[in-house]
């Protein structure tokens, strides 16, 4: 089968044009990584799951700032993954604070891949939406201080 552009499905992503996006220039870029092979699911591209826990790291980075000590992930409100991430990506992650509320803050962290062959250019391939809570020492929410 192919693909809207007559590319093959066997086709190196090198054959298929996808233009850059720009990055956001509004949000903080707060965390970058490269998935390894070790990373992959049984097609060759790269674990969700790995990706999942990749997005609840940085999306912690902008609570952290205001939480002040202990807190655990309470919802992933939203998850997309919009395409593909492969071997040797460079992964960049930008967070947005959404909300902060009496013991809780949501972010909005976006994923933007440069391909291992085209690197310079960007390809959003994730977006998620993930609440964090202030914890206790007894794991119990506290409220975030102004
Ligand atoms: C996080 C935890 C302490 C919250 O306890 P809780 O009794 O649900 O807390 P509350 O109902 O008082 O809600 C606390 C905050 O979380 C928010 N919250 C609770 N459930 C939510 C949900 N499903 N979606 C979004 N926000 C939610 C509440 O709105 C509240 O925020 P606010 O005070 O800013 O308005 C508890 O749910 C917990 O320990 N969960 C496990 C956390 C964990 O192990 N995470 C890792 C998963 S691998």
């Amino acid at each position: 089968m192919s693909d809207a552009l007559n590319v093959p499905e066997t086709a190196p992503e090198s054959a298929v044009h996808r233009p850059s996006v720009q990055l956001p220039n509004d949000s903080d870029l707060v965390m970058k990584v490269i998935p390894m092979p070790a990373d992959c699911n049984a097609n060759g591209d790269i674990f969700g799951g790995w990706v999942m826990a990749q997005v609840d790291l940085a999306g912690s980075v902008l609570p952290a700032r205001y939480v002040k000590g202990r807190m655990a992930t309470v919802a992933v409100n939203q998850f997309i993954f919009k395409q593909p991430v492969r071997v040797g990506d460079i992964l960049s992650f930008f967070a947005t604070l959404q909300r902060i509320g009496r013991t809780s803050v949501t972010v909005q962290v976006e994923v933007y891949a440069e391909r291992y062959i085209s690197q310079g250019q960007y390809l959003k391939v994730t977006e998620a939406s993930l609440t964090y809570v202030a914890i206790d020492e007894q794991g119990r929410p506290r409220p975030i201080e102004r």
